[in-house]
């Protein structure tokens, strides 16, 4: 744990997907064995809480029990940041926006949809233009050293064996981001009831 966590100490970082069930657990980890500075917490706004009261429960999961009876201060360490993936600047306020943009130093990016059989839009928003504007507020980033996105098992189905090395994508994701945008819902329906087939 030496070098990981030297290389933690003190950082800044910002998580997506926090609330999940990965993001939680990635979370608890970096605040108990890493010596991190702020951990960023990216919440969205739900029909029945707003982003101020998800993370007051957040705070007290059981997940933190471990933590909070050593570090009964741990949820001083985490800063709330209202925003969505799916709006364009992630409807973040200007000042979150400039903190993270002043501040961070890595990014772990793991807010996705995990439900397979969404309307391929939606999908496509959340998923890969989501990803994509993370990676706008990235490049604007002062001093990030790290981005790092959670893929999913399901991706390069068509290979038997990956490799851990970059795959080209078959069709320009920007084609496909426009495809989705721009194609009236009965053909968006047609390629749905092919992939499902598939
Ligand atoms: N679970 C696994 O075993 C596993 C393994 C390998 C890879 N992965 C990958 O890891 C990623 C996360 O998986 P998970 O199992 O943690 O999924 P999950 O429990 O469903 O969590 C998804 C997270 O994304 C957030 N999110 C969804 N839409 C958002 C939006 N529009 N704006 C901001 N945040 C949004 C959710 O926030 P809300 O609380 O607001 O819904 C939640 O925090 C996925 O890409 C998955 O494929 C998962």
């Amino acid at each position: 744990m030496g070098q990981i966590s030297e290389f933690y100490k003190g950082k800044n970082i910002l998580v997506t997907g926090a609330t999940g069930f990965c993001g939680k657990v990635l979370v608890e980890k970096l605040l108990r064995s890493c010596n991190v500075g702020k951990i960023f917490i990216l919440v969205r706004h739900k029909k029945k809480a707003s982003p101020q009261q998800r993370f007051n429960d957040y705070v007290k999961h059981r997940i933190f029990d471990g933590l909070r009876s050593t570090d009964p201060l741990f949820s001083q360490r985490i800063h709330l940041i209202s925003g969505d993936i799916t709006i364009d600047d992630l409807a973040m306020s200007e000042t979150d926006m400039n903190i993270l943009i002043k501040e961070l130093h890595i990014i772990f990016h793991c807010a996705a949809n995990v439900r397979f059989d969404d309307p391929i839009r939606e999908a496509i928003n959340i998923n890969v233009v989501g990803t994509w504007r993370m990676l706008q507020l990235a490049e604007k980033c002062e001093h990030l050293e790290v981005f790092s996105y959670m893929s999913t098992a399901f991706s390069q189905a068509c290979y038997t064996e990956l490799k851990e090395e970059y795959y080209p994508t078959k069709i320009d994701v920007f084609e496909i981001i426009k495809l989705t945008k721009e194609l009236e819902p009965e053909y968006l329906e047609l390629i749905e009831q092919r992939l499902q087939k598939n």
